[in-house]
């Protein structure tokens, strides 16, 4: 880490309200700009995260971007590379980031979590999770990870779900993409803020959330099980970028023979980047994205695809965050009129 300053401390108030609200100003076009880099005393954080297909690891960077520019230490640890050995105790807020998979932090997350060693104080978490719809239920993906965490002396304290493009079941539209991404891009300066404050935001889980998170577990085992079943068809280029990006290793070839082994976790890496579309993903194949998206190009000539699907969510995930953005700058407008 940069420059760590160990001594520095949050101060651990899980009631704590706005105060010192000069602190962030916003652009002309309203879009928050948290360059001001007046947070106060130095912080370090650490950021562990999974991301399958980059949408996460997006999320992360402008984490850390925004973090960065407050004056805090940050590292980030990609999961998939094995445990943290770094010493934990140096850092105090402690993030998790993951795509939601079957309503749940995929499988190798929690493992993961299971290996972090318990603080000797009480340390502020938040989590930060990606997925492709915003229906209430993907809220309870945290509470398996958060339970665990909790015996190791981590309180969640702030969690926040962004809605990014689906990387299995369809592919969304150029211009929901755009609008999701737009989205994310204004939030999170704002969510850092609320973290920086220890302003406490967290998520309502539905009625019986452990136990209907507990049955859609069955996804892990799942996993490994369709991903015996993955094939590569003659379009295949033999680039074997699939072989060497998966995060689990679980892909071999053999004499110019493609081979899937039992520790696939579905997070659809090999398929969605195959560059000639040769991967057959089993009992899902159906419901295969292929090719990256692109974040930056609003097409206005195109149809909405998602007309019937989760349509009322989505709106109501765009109102709100519009909403929150709004009264964030408004906010800051104000403080900066009243400082002036
Ligand atoms: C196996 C699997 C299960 C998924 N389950 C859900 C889900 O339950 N809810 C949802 O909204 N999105 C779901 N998704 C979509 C991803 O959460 C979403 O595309 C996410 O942003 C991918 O992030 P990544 O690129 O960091 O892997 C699922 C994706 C996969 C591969
Ligand atoms: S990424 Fe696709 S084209 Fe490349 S080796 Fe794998 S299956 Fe073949
Ligand atoms: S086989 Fe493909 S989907 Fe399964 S873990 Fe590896 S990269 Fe991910």
């Amino acid at each position: 880490m940069n420059n760590k300053n160990t001594t520095s401390q949050i101060n651990y108030n899980s009631n704590s309200t706005h105060n010192n609200e000069n602190d962030f100003t916003s652009t002309k076009d309203g879009n928050v700009d948290t360059d001001a880099n007046q947070i106060g005393q130095p912080i370090n954080i650490l950021i562990c995260y999974f991301s399958g297909t980059n949408n996460t690891k997006k999320i992360v960077d402008l984490y850390v971007k925004y973090f960065k520019t407050n004056n805090c230490n940050i590292d980030i640890h990609n999961i998939e590379k094995g445990n943290f050995d770094g010493d934990l105790n140096q850092y105090n807020l402690l993030g998790i980031a993951y795509p939601i998979h079957a309503f749940n932090a995929p499988e190798i997350v929690v493992n993961f979590v299971k290996t972090i060693k318990k603080q000797s104080n009480k340390t502020p978490l938040f989590i930060i999770k990606t997925s492709g719809e915003p229906l209430a239920i993907n809220n309870i993906s945290s509470i398996k990870i958060r339970k665990i965490l909790k015996r190791k002396n981590f309180e969640l304290t702030n969690e926040y779900h962004y809605i990014m493009p689906y990387n299995i079941l369809f592919r969304h539209s150029d211009n929901m993409v755009y609008k999701m991404w737009n989205t994310a891009q204004n939030l999170v300066p704002i969510h850092c803020y609320e973290i920086l404050k220890n302003i406490n935001s967290k998520l309502k889980y539905i009625f019986a959330g452990s136990a209907v998170a507990w049955v859609f577990r069955i996804q892990h085992w799942g996993g490994h099980f369709n991903g015996k079943k993955y094939k590569v068809s003659d379009k295949c280029i033999k680039c074997q970028k699939c072989i060497n990006s998966c995060p689990t290793h679980n892909i071999t070839i053999k004499d110019g023979e493609f081979h899937f082994g039992n520790k696939c976790i579905m997070c659809m890496r090999c398929s969605f980047f195959c560059p000639s579309n040769a991967i057959k993903i089993g009992l899902f194949n159906n419901w295969k994205v292929n090719g990256e998206y692109n974040f930056d190009n609003f097409n206005i000539e195109e149809e909405d695809l998602h007309k019937n699907f989760c349509k009322k969510s989505y709106k109501k995930y765009f109102e709100k965050s519009e909403a929150k953005i709004k009264s964030f700058n408004e906010m800051l407008n104000s403080n900066k009129k009243d400082s002036n």
